[in-house]
């Protein structure tokens, strides 16, 4: 069969027992081809129901006896569900806040743990909220705490070899994203904690391009800390709180620099000074957002019934026939790879690169009915997320790009970027 002819991606698409997960999410555009769930997830079903019955039901009805019938509990519930897709303990995952607060909240906590020791080890991949958080950690600490920013040399990934040469006994913590969030570079996590650990360093992860997609076993890597969405494979909705993860030995040792009642042992006996819940509430600063946290249970629920080495074997399928399409139809064109080549070293989403990517990516979306995003300088993401992305959608998406490129489409579209993307 012709891999490049639809017939074989509708094969593909009957050949994948996860197709079925496609109708638990709401698709209301027909036509629409979503390329954006490494973004924003789409919505699942059952997250409306719920959502509907939380504010209707719970918050409508039972008023404020909702917090003793289920809001109190439901970040210690729902991290120990979010616990079982990162090879956590029950125990050792909690949500709260946003990924960026919590990564602030776990960085501080370490550098405390390692009073000795001046450099945060980074690199030039990682996003941009996570380099300012260590930035601002490093000056509000005011102990000459500097960043080592490793540099990527292509781009696109970063060798084992050249981030280990920068974890030295100067170092008091290593914070990386596990998929990095342009190119989709998959670090080796057990590898790096490793080499972290073996200097004397505490790691911290942020998985939010992972979770959900990527099998992670952080109990097997003896990780220290991490981090992640909720909001991108995980489906949980625009804004949904994080996700934080305190391996169990240091629970009791790390403070949350962030003083809050949600925090504090006994929190309704009142106290005026503030003394750290025993175990990771310590982690948590104020009142969590009840109707967020709930639209998080369902997206959830989904990918565990999926199973993460099944939405990781899909996942690749996807990435590599979507680079079959890319080499036959797009390269010729100009269209550069922006991600690994290797599966093995790439999360699930893939970066085609261009000059005109940021016109390329406004005609796919305003003129062919498909949504990938855009980073500069120059990269198309196009999100596979395995739980709804079919190869019908990744075959008609690249030929739609194709044929942005052949009737030259994006020439109609503006250079510049507005505010938000
Ligand atoms: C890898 C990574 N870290 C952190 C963030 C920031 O998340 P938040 O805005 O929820 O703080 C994002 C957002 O997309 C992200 O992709």
């Amino acid at each position: 069969m012709d891999a490049l002819a639809a017939d074989f991606a509708a094969e593909l698409d009957r050949q994948d027992e996860l197709a079925p997960f496609r109708d638990e999410f709401v698709s209301a555009e027909p036509g629409l081809i979503y390329l954006d769930g490494n973004s924003l997830g789409r919505l699942p079903r059952r997250a409306a129901e719920r959502v509907r019955a939380a504010v209707e039901d719970e918050w409508g009805r039972r008023l404020i006896r909702g917090w003793n019938e289920g809001w109190f509990t439901a970040a210690r519930r729902l991290g120990a569900q979010i616990a079982g897709l990162i090879g956590a303990g029950a125990d050792d995952v909690i949500v709260s806040d946003s990924t960026s607060v919590n990564f602030f909240k776990l960085a501080a906590a370490a550098l405390a743990a390692r009073p000795g020791r001046r450099v945060i080890v980074t690199d030039d991949l990682n996003f941009p909220s996570d380099l300012y958080l260590l930035q601002g950690v490093a000056r509000l600490l005011n102990q000459g705490h500097t960043l080592r920013v490793v540099h990527s040399p292509d781009g696109l990934s970063v060798p084992l070899e050249a981030l280990a040469a920068a974890v030295q006994p100067d170092t008091a913590l290593v914070a990386l994203s596990h998929v990095a969030y342009r190119s989709g570079f998959l670090y080796d996590l057990p590898a790096v904690t490793a080499l972290t650990q073996a200097a004397g360093a505490l790691m911290l992860w942020d998985l939010s391009h992972s979770a959900g997609a990527v099998p992670v076993d952080l109990a097997a890597a003896n990780v220290d800390l991490a981090v992640g969405c909720t909001y991108k494979y995980l489906n949980g909705g625009p804004g949904a709180p994080a996700y934080l993860y305190v391996r169990g030995d240091w629970q009791a040792e790390l403070l949350n620099p962030i003083w809050g009642w949600f925090g504090q042992r006994d929190q309704f006996a009142m106290a005026p000074d503030y003394a750290p819940a025993p175990g990771l509430e310590r982690f948590l600063v104020g009142t969590p957002p009840v109707l967020s946290l709930t639209a998080i249970e369902a997206g959830v629920e989904l990918v565990r019934a999926a199973g993460l080495e099944r939405l990781r074997a899909k996942s690749v399928r996807l990435s590599q026939y979507l680079l079959t399409l890319w080499q036959a139809w797009l390269e010729p064109l100009g269209v550069t790879l922006n991600s690994p080549a290797d599966p093995a070293r790439r999360g699930s989403h893939v970066a085609l690169g261009h000059p005109d990517g940021w016109r390329i990516n406004r005609a796919l979306i305003e003129s062919m009915h498909v949504i990938p995003d855009f980073r500069p300088p120059d990269s198309i993401r196009l999100g596979l997320a395995p739980l709804y992305t079919s190869f019908a959608d990744v075959h008609e998406a690249l030929r739609r790009f194709r044929q942005v490129l052949a009737e030259g489409r994006h020439a109609a579209y503006p250079a510049g970027r507005p505010a938000v993307t």
